[in-house]
């Protein structure tokens, strides 16, 4: 049974409530509790979502970037968007980014998910996100890892650049959908960061050798699988000689490479519109060309069969990330708490029922 499937009809969430609408919070260790062990139920989620989403059975508009001139580094982002399908569910991921958190001992992203029932409106839950969100994250790029290494050699060495909570969960994900390794490379510009990263991968007894890079060119070149998860503002990663044996490179945050680089290589997005924007490196591209040639396409291009990864250069898949994805994952653990019994509803969330 695929994690789809467990969808009973889309009937509204709301019309399940007797006494009219109700709200219910789910905590992280809830959604920790579902998601934990289900990694290729997810990934079968998140692919039919993002089939659904490429078919247009969506609305998933440009995210909003709320920033800020007195703290420069910090963002807060929403992704309103909707889903059909048999997921039928709309509402906003709101997300924080603010990297200082790393320094007192918290990590830098936070989030809820708020979901809107498909008939009334009426939102029906907030979920803590920020699992959701690494999940789904973790769930696209391992999708790409398999979907794009078709037809090339077998990915032994993986190196993580940016050694924080989203490459340990990609690296629980390529784990657990049937990747092994040789060796396990990690680089960081943080000593920290890097020695919890692989400390991490010892302790849980992941296989292979890991090994700490302190420079960023022998992680590239020592890795035929390359995991991009910084939180690099530009492009810092410039030679395109790094790359001379073709690895499969999952650029999963977006603005480390430089046009040079993109131009080199075969390059697969999740979303056209989304992942040209905000200073991307694939929008860094365009900007510099003044075209979209260098784009081959889409995961799901690749999914359809409609074009078939390069073995020949170097391939990069760069995710914008869409909200449908979190909606469908959310949804998705709602139904199991709702199901176990578990959810913890707000009383008199929705107070004045009547109109007159
Ligand atoms: N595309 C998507 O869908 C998606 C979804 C979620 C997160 N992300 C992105 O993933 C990235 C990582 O998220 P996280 O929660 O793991 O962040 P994190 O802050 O926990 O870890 C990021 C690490 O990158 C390191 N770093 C920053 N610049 C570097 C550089 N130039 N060279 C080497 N290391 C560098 C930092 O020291 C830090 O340890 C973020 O940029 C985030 O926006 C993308």
């Amino acid at each position: 049974m695929t994690a789809t499937s467990d969808y009973t009809s889309p009937t509204s969430e709301i019309s399940e409530t007797i006494g009219g609408p109700s709200f219910a919070v789910i905590s992280g260790a809830q959604v920790q509790r579902v998601l934990q062990g289900r990694e290729r139920q997810i990934v079968e989620l998140v692919e039919a979502t993002y089939r659904l989403h490429s078919a247009g059975d969506s609305v998933n508009p440009p995210s909003y970037f709320l920033r800020f001139p007195d703290r420069p580094s910090a963002r807060i982002i929403a992704l309103p968007a909707s889903i059909g399908g048999q997921v039928r569910v709309d509402g906003v991921k709101w997300i924080s980014s603010f990297p200082e958190n790393i320094a007192a001992g918290i990590p830098r992203a936070s989030a809820v998910l708020i979901l809107n029932d498909h008939d009334t409106g009426y939102p029906f839950a907030c979920l803590e996100s920020s699992i959701i969100s690494a999940t789904r994250t973790a769930a696209h790029a391992a999708s790409a890892a398999a979907w794009l290494s078709r037809g090339r050699r077998a990915h032994r060495n993986v190196g993580f650049f940016g050694a924080g909570l989203i490459a340990r969960y990609i690296h629980t994900f390529l784990v657990a959908t049937g990747w092994s390794f040789r060796e396990i490379g990690v680089h960081d510009l943080s000593v920290d960061s890097a020695a919890g990263l692989s400390r991490h991968f010892t302790q849980s007894g992941a296989s292979g050798r890991v090994i700490v890079h302190d420079s960023a060119e022998g992680l590239i070149r020592s890795s035929d699988l390359v995991v991009f998860a910084t939180t690099a503002g530009q492009p810092h990663v410039t030679d395109p000689g790094w790359f001379e044996h073709n690895p499969l490179v999952l650029h999963v945050s977006l603005r480390d490479l430089a046009p040079e680089i993109m131009l080199g290589s075969s390059n697969i997005v999740d979303d056209v519109d989304h992942c040209l924007r905000a200073n991307t490196s694939p929008h860094l591209t365009e900007q510099l060309t003044g075209n979209r040639e260098f784009l081959d396409g889409t995961l799901d291009d690749v999914m359809g069969g409609r074009i078939t990864p390069a073995t020949d250069r170097p391939v990069i898949f760069s995710p914008f990330g869409l909200g449908v994805l979190d909606l469908s994952v959310g949804k998705y653990v709602y139904r199991e708490v709702a199901r176990a019994g578990d959810l913890r509803v707000v009383d008199d969330f929705f107070y004045e029922r009547r109109r007159h």
